[in-house]
């Protein structure tokens, strides 16, 4: 069975659970509901706090976002989106860069899943990049090139979606279309302070661009009221779509 796709269904707010552990991890899902948001598990809390956490973030009702961006040989990419895709994640992410052979053996590999199907994402290229990293690793052209040449591949394997920045979204909705899924970053409210992240948009703008599922971190996960900062944000972007 299929996962509802972004213009179907379920929240659309993604939560950074960028915890070092699980007891600070847990502190904060015990304030959230799996009505009202996914969760996001990287790699600073997978390694932590391993796949059993994941496991009661599933059982808790979480549809969990594993974002470990796996990138390896095919074999070794599609044996790790089968174990990820065991846990019974809602979606999963690895690099385009990674090539056409690794995408396509991860494609598969979820599709063979004996849970509900994972979504399975692509990076295109990691925001910190501008164009003169890219040019050092030997990417020509502009860094919107490259991201769009990457999602086409990304689609053309098989893939449901890339993460991608606000500003990027517009042109990838266009050039991909409805059904391509974008997740995005890099999300501040209003008034609020910007933390490391350079390029920032309110939830709002992230989906009037296009984005269909928003990944937020410390603007809720610092906040005194973590589920009241929550509410306002969903009460935002229903008025939008
Ligand atoms: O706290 P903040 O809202 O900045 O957290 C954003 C989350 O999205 C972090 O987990 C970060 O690793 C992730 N992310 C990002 N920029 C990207 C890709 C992922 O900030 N380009």
């Amino acid at each position: 069975m299929m996962h509802d796709t972004a213009e179907t269904k379920g929240p659309r707010i993604v939560i950074a659970l960028d915890f070092p552990d699980r007891k600070s991890a847990l502190s904060l899902v015990n304030q959230l509901s799996p009505e009202h948001c996914r969760l996001k598990v990287g790699k600073q809390l997978f390694t932590a706090a391993g796949p059993e956490l994941v496991r009661e973030l599933v059982q808790r009702g979480y549809d969990i976002f594993l974002d470990l961006k796996f990138h390896d040989i095919p074999n070794t990419v599609a044996s790790a989106c089968r174990s990820a895709a065991d846990l019974g994640v809602w979606m999963l992410n690895v690099h385009a860069l990674g090539g056409k052979s690794m995408l396509e053996a991860a494609a598969d590999a979820v599709k063979d899943s004996t849970q509900q199907r994972p979504l399975l994402i692509a990076v295109t290229l990691l925001t910190s990049l501008d164009r003169v990293d890219i040019e050092t690793i030997g990417l020509r052209g502009s860094v919107q090139e490259n991201v769009t040449r990457l999602a086409k591949l990304t689609a053309d394997s098989g893939l449901d979606g890339v993460v991608c920045s606000a500003q990027e979204a517009t042109t990838l909705k266009q050039a991909m279309g409805q059904e391509f899924i974008l997740v995005t970053p890099g999300i501040r409210l209003q008034d609020t302070r910007s933390d490391d992240q350079v390029r920032v948009v309110t939830p709002t703008n992230a989906i009037t661009h296009g984005s269909d599922y928003l990944v937020i971190g410390r603007p809720i996960t610092s906040a005194p009221d973590p589920m009241n900062v929550l509410q306002k944000i969903n009460e935002e972007i229903r008025r939008v779509k």
